[in-house]
């Protein structure tokens, strides 16, 4: 079917955030490719509905909530509403942004899982799986750890060894021990709800095969498809965050079956704002094309799993599903370590949206491969073309029309030709963007800016703006060059809104779409330039990513230790390594000192902590109670009468169990080894450690 004369009604989606932290650049390179691409479709005339949701169920969410010592509902609340903020701050401009924990999301979960049932593709069987004695829970593979088999490492994961790179199944590691409790899991059974993806695996062979996935995606899948498709297990046992499957006691919709549904789900709710028709996106196939955008790690899910399902419960498949790779950073995998983890909001505390807008669009093929994000290249190639070539043509015509023709333009360009090339690429930079490329469109748009700079170098109008005969001549010159330049901005606009904005309210001749550049602006009132976009000097860049790094030191603090439990294992976290450096005076705000436990107590319902009654003297008159994650490795008998250090200055935190005034220092990766610092004999209650 050829889109491009009808208007079209397409609905976008992006991946859904997890609810257990915060955005980072890694995740903007996906928004801000949908973005570009649902505002280009608008641009053109169409309709294009873009819908989000925080991903708000599933094991690692449930236990930083307790960490946290809130509800998850809590959590996610407070997750959707920073997630919230730093999209919109990107210009990210969702038509509906909502959760999967929502009555939308459960009723179609339970709809999509109970017409999959009658069908006839649910089995339920039962199978061992690893279980928590003490926390009273199954456990994950990515909650299991222990010694690698092979070359003894400490640490590692149940599937495979960081150090030596062996692959084993979780029973085989050595001292295995829950990263919930440090306790050693048992062998427990269980029963499982199964989906059977193989039931579809003849329909599969022929979606992967219909061009609904890119070449490489498609590769891949011809080769799941021939290794044979297993069953895949949609249920987890209590306690579990998420919608109970119906019909059962106590067991649960796995994350992942619940997350896509979500798709469902806040295009729903959007209908119910706007009345739009629910079954024309998401029943019929025939008025309106569906699109995801999802990163190349969670392909599996959405090339295999979700068509089956959608086609189990009789909706509509996906029109495509568009793969991207991930983002490194100066030419490396991002990581906390070296600071590079960058997250939306450091970013966006010290440095505009729109050049990363920019830089990442200039990246973007629509190919799998990684792209970079160079910090260096970054600020450069944001001052060569955004601001050196673009907004440089309006900063270098629009002084002499607002002073010597009262902002007025002329009625004719005086190189019609040269106008016409501007025109004339509107279709294949149009194409580029309908395919994701990107990089290609904007090449192909500076490419068009460097003719236009071009053109105002060899006329120099600041030449013959001094001769008085040569006048007129600079009104055309300067006409022509601001019309180069409102092509410009109408091609940039999907990648540049706001840019878009200030230079429509400069040109003053209401918003720009992509057919605007067909009839030139001519013989009206401009007004005055302000400055559109501004060089980013390299300190900028060097004090974001230093906020950056303080914000990373902040977020371990707080998550050392359920950092890693990501069930579906999105992000690789470095080992330990050594901290970016400090000076001394940011070393100096910490008040440490030496206290004494007077009480340690077991808290009701937490499965982390111990509360600690902590004496800063020596006949306990200045007391601090404290909450600490350490009831991992520790009985609360053992600990009342020993010494430790402790932050005494640290902002007292409100935790679902009271307030704890304070963090005491423990060393180690975690469960079992955990162990709280002591000083020498001599030490006092109440002294500094310096
Ligand atoms: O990988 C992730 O970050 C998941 N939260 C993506 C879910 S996308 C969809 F299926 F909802
Ligand atoms: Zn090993």
């Amino acid at each position: 079917m050829s889109h491009t004369e009808n208007k079209r009604k397409i609905l976008v989606t992006s991946a859904l955030p997890y609810a257990n932290g915060p955005i980072h650049l890694g995740h903007m390179v996906e928004y801000i490719q949908t973005d570009i691409w649902a505002r280009f479709q608008r641009l053109r005339g169409h309709t294009c509905i873009y819908v989000c949701a925080d991903d708000a169920h599933g094991t690692p969410i449930m236990l930083r909530a307790q960490l946290e010592g809130i509800d998850p509902q809590e959590l996610i609340d407070r997750m959707k509403a920073e997630h919230e903020r730093d999209f919109a701050d990107f210009h990210v401009a969702f038509d509906n942004f909502h959760s999967t924990h929502s009555e939308e999301n459960r009723f179609f979960a339970e709809q999509i899982y109970l017409a999959a049932k009658a069908k006839g593709n649910i089995e339920v069987r039962t199978i061992k799986q690893a279980y928590d004695p003490e926390a009273n829970m199954f456990l994950p593979d990515r909650f299991v750890k222990g010694e690698c088999p092979k070359c003894g490492t400490a640490d590692q994961y149940g599937d495979n060894c960081e150090a030596c790179g062996a692959t084993y199944s979780t029973t085989e590691l050595k001292n295995p021990y829950s990263v919930v409790s440090g306790a050693t899991p048992i062998e427990k059974d269980s029963e499982h709800y199964f989906f059977k993806v193989s039931d579809y695996a003849d329909f599969l062979k022929e979606w992967v095969n219909s061009g609904a996935v890119q070449k490489e995606i498609a590769n891949k899948m011809n080769e799941w498809l021939e290794g044979g498709l297993n069953d895949w297990d949609i249920s987890r046992d209590a306690p579990y965050w998420g919608f109970k499957i119906p019909g059962t006691k106590d067991k649960y919709f796995y994350v992942w079956l619940d997350a896509p549904i979500g798709y469902i789900a806040s295009f729903k709710n959007y209908c119910e704002r706007t009345g739009v028709d629910f079954d024309a996106y998401w029943k019929d196939d025939s008025e309106t094309e569906l699109y995801h955008f999802i990163g190349k790690d969670i392909a599996y899910f959405h090339t295999l799993f979700w068509p089956a399902v959608l086609k189990a419960a009789d909706f509509r498949l996906p029109t495509g599903v568009f793969c991207h790779g991930f983002l490194n950073v100066n030419g490396q995998k991002m990581s906390k370590s070296r600071g590079t983890f960058i997250q939306a909001r450091a970013y966006l505390d010290h440095l505009p949206a729109e050049p990363l807008r920019y830089y990442y669009a200039a990246k973007l093929s629509n190919g799998v491969d990684d792209i970079d994000l160079n910090l260096e290249d970054f600020q450069q190639r944001i001052n060569s073309d955004l601001v050196g070539k673009v907004v440089n043509i309006a900063s270098r015509c629009a002084g002499f029309i607002s002073k010597k023709f009262d902002g007025r333009l002329c009625d004719a360009l005086p190189d019609e030709a040269l106008y016409q090339q501007f025109i004339d690429s509107g279709e294949s930079i149009a194409d580029c963007y309908e395919n994701r490329r990107y990089s290609k469109a904007m090449r192909d748009i500076m490419a068009l800016a460097d003719l236009a700079n071009q053109y105002v170098d060899e006329k120099q109008p600041w030449v013959l703006i001094k001769d008085a005969d040569r006048q007129q001549e600079v009104q055309t010159i300067c006409t022509q060059g601001l019309n180069m330049f409102r092509a410009l901005i109408a091609y940039l606009k999907p990648v540049v809104p706001e840019l878009a904005e200030q230079s429509e309210a400069f040109l003053n001749a209401g918003e720009l779409n992509w057919s605007s550049v067909a009839t030139p602006l001519l013989d009206t009132e401009i007004n005055r330039f302000k400055p559109l976009m501004t060089r980013i000097e390299k300190d900028r860049v060097d004090t974001m990513l230093e906020a950056n790094k303080a914000l990373l030191a902040e977020a371990a603090a707080l998550n050392d230790r359920t950092d890693n439990n990501n069930e579906t294992g999105d992000l690789e976290i470095d080992k330990d390594p050594i901290s970016p450096v400090i000076e001394y005076d940011d070393f100096a705000k910490i008040d440490l000192r030496v206290v004494k436990i007077i009480k340690a107590e077991h808290v009701k319902g937490a499965d982390k902590l111990l509360q600690l009654t902590l004496a800063l003297d020596d006949n306990g008159d200045v007391q601090r109670n404290v909450f600490a994650g350490i009831k991992s490795a520790y009985e609360p008998a053992d600990l009342e009468g020993k010494l430790t250090v402790m932050v005494a200055n640290l902002a007292p935190r409100k935790m679902r169990f009271g307030v704890s005034e304070g963090m005491v220092l423990a060393a180690g990766p975690g469960g079992k080894e955990l162990y709280i610092l002591q000083p020498d004999d001599g030490a006092k209650p109440g002294m500094r450690v310096k």
